[in-house]
């Protein structure tokens, strides 16, 4: 059907005669010459009309809309000089058309416009809507290529690495990753159901149990909770497992896996291995554990400081088990005013989002003298501001702002205001935002935090996490009681302040596993009716084993430099978990219901 594509077409073709398809991209009627651009996959290729080539031709091309399917036959020849358009890489010819068949027309109205030229914004609710459109244009053709390379160079890394792959189900039984489950009713077995795997954990485990050694999947998991721009509710995982292998021997091999992706797909050297912050270090520096360290902003401890101070918003945090953190803006004083920072303000209300009542702060003057308001004013003493000013190292002109409080609403609200001053100080430059990659292993993370509305211990990543050996002990005896303040022997892998990978070892003694899950409440029945299969899987000589998941669709995000991981899949769902394109999720006749044994009571609040 055609000769070559448009975007292939360089002077090395002149005087060729090509046939080509594609989408008219745009028409332009110059005075007796028409000039078509047409557009495939490859790119974009000028046509030339003439009308002395014939009438039919002529009229047939006067008569095509955008994005008309045509076929074209004629003699690729250089554009003249002043023609030559050194923006795109077939700038310099054209091809002068002597046939012109159209393969499909346009009968409807078009909902925007897919060329290149019209790059206005499309509100995102009409590109769902008619995805296949949106899909058509330069960019998101570009993000699913560039999704595509970054899947094949996984893939060809970890196959010559002697990674296999494997499929698991999707209809499966509940794997705990933190999520609600998506359910599938059983017609056959009634009133039992399927869940949707929120990810292959345990099976990944049981092909490791199963001798397979080295694992690899490009996994599709769903997790049906709150929608953010870099969750969806099904979403792509690259998901490995492997025996016999330490934890740093695992972080090494998906450096060097990283490594080659970004080289294979931008051409990028990332320098391995990445820094490593323990848990504790990063929610000590930053407030989280998954920290952008493009920019500096620490969160500085002053509790100890300010124990005994006579502001009693400090004390108080302090003396109810709490800290006092703060951190300096680099100049904050000319571009931060009071109006901000007080209640009503932007940045006030960033700390409220995060849980704060208040946020305290001051600004330095010359000679170690500061201003602020409020009753933190007079209970400052001269050298609490000068240690202050110490460990923050701010310099006359610095804002510091403060949080008080239940450490982890303190640490939230830090970094959630960290992060929004970095956005709106511009202190990653426009350059450093699309070449700057800090890669970061978070490394050592509790095996357990508090579950306060649950009132009981929950798995930070998931309960098949292996702890720390020196924190549990040789004596299986006192494995119970050491595990709740044990620390898992799990990694993640940040890049600019978002988590792109999770993994740990794994837990390959039952007696253990067991343990685990007593701790986070699980009856033994109820471990026995949910996790017997893996546990008497450890019990048939399980290898030591251990992996990671990356999330495909931030990784592409973050190489197509896209905000929302929505650009990065084909045919994603909004934040109302739906799809605009083919109207699911949808009603079901009744019957279906019946068939599946489920009546619903579901009561339309119209
Ligand atoms: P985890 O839950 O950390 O680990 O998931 C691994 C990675 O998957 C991505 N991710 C998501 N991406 C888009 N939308 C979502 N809703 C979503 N949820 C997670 C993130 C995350 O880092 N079984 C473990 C892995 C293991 O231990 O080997 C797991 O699933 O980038």
């Amino acid at each position: 059907m055609r000769s070559i594509c448009c975007g292939e077409l360089r002077t090395s073709a002149i005087g060729a005669n090509v046939q080509l398809c594609g989408w008219v991209d745009r028409l332009r009627d110059h005075g007796g010459v028409i000039f078509i651009d047409l557009r495939d996959r490859t790119g974009t290729i000028q046509i030339t009309v003439d009308p002395d080539k014939g009438k039919d031709l002529f009229n047939t091309a006067e008569s095509l809309r955008n994005e008309t399917v045509i076929q074209i036959n004629g003699k690729v020849r250089s554009r003249p000089d002043e023609a030559i358009n050194s923006k795109i890489p077939t700038g310099e010819v054209e091809v002068l058309a002597e046939r012109i068949k159209i393969l499909n027309s346009v009968t409807t109205n078009l909902p925007f416009s897919v060329s290149i030229h019209d790059e206005e914004s499309i509100k995102e609710e009409i590109r769902l809507r008619y995805r296949y459109l949106d899909l058509r244009r330069e960019r998101m053709n570009n993000n699913l290529k560039l999704r595509h390379d970054t899947v094949k160079t996984a893939r060809n890394f970890l196959e010559e690495e002697g990674f296999i792959e494997v499929e698991t189900p999707v209809l499966t039984r509940s794997t705990p990753e933190g999520a609600r489950d998506y359910l599938v009713p059983s017609r056959v077995c009634g009133g039992e159901y399927f869940a949707l795997p929120q990810s292959p954990q345990l099976f990944k485990q049981l092909l490791m149990v199963g001798g397979i050694e080295r694992y690899y999947q490009v996994a599709r998991c769903f997790r049906d909770e709150d929608l953010r721009s870099d969750r969806q509710p099904e979403f792509t995982q690259l998901d490995i497992e492997m025996s016999f292998m330490e934890q740093n021997e695992i972080l090494e091999l998906n450096e060097k896996l990283i490594a080659n992706i970004w080289k294979k797909t931008k051409g990028i050297d990332i320098p391995i291995p990445f820094p490593k912050l323990t848990w504790k270090e990063s929610m000590d520096r930053y407030g989280t554990d998954r920290p952008d360290t493009r920019y500096g902003m620490e969160l500085v401890e002053t509790s100890d400081l300010f124990a005994q101070s006579g502001f009693k918003v400090f004390s108080k945090a302090i003396s109810g088990g709490g800290c006092v953190k703060c951190i300096a803006i680099d100049q904050g004083n000319a571009s931060i005013s009071n109006v901000r920072i007080k209640p009503g303000g932007d940045i006030f209300s960033e700390a409220q989002k995060a849980g704060a009542g208040g946020l305290a702060f001051i600004r330095v003057r010359e000679n170690e003298e500061v201003d602020t308001i409020g009753a933190i004013k007079d209970n400052l003493t001269t050298s609490q501001i000068h240690e202050l000013l110490v460990r923050t190292s701010a310099k006359p002109g610095d804002l510091i702002l403060f949080g008080a409080g239940p450490t982890d609403i303190v640490n939230k609200t830090l970094d959630r205001i960290r992060q929004f001053i970095a956005k709106n100080l511009n202190l990653i430059s426009e350059s450093d935002l699309s070449n700057k990659w800090n890669f970061l292993w978070v490394v050592d993370f509790p095996m357990f935090e508090f579950n306060s509305d649950e009132n009981r211990l929950e798995a930070i990543h998931h309960p098949f996490c292996a702890p720390k050996t020196e924190d549990i002990g040789e004596a299986k005896s006192l494995w119970q009681e050491k595990l709740p303040n044990a620390n898992a022997q799990a990694y993640d892998l940040v890049l600019n302040g978002l988590e792109i990978g999770g993994g740990s070892l794994r837990i390959h003694n039952p007696e253990l596993q067991k343990n685990v899950l007593e701790v986070i409440g699980f009856s033994s029945k109820e471990a026995e009716e949910q996790f017997g299969f893996l546990i008497d899987a450890l019990s048939m000589g399980a290898p030591p084993h251990g992996g990671i998941a990356f999330g495909i669709d931030r990784m592409v995000m973050l190489l197509a430099n896209e905000d929302s991981i929505r650009d990065t899949i084909a045919f994603p769902k909004t934040q109302q978990a739906r799809c605009l394109m083919a109207q699911a999720p949808a009603n079901v006749q009744n019957k279906q219901l019946e068939e599946l044994h489920i009546a619903s009571t579901w009561v339309d609040p119209e």
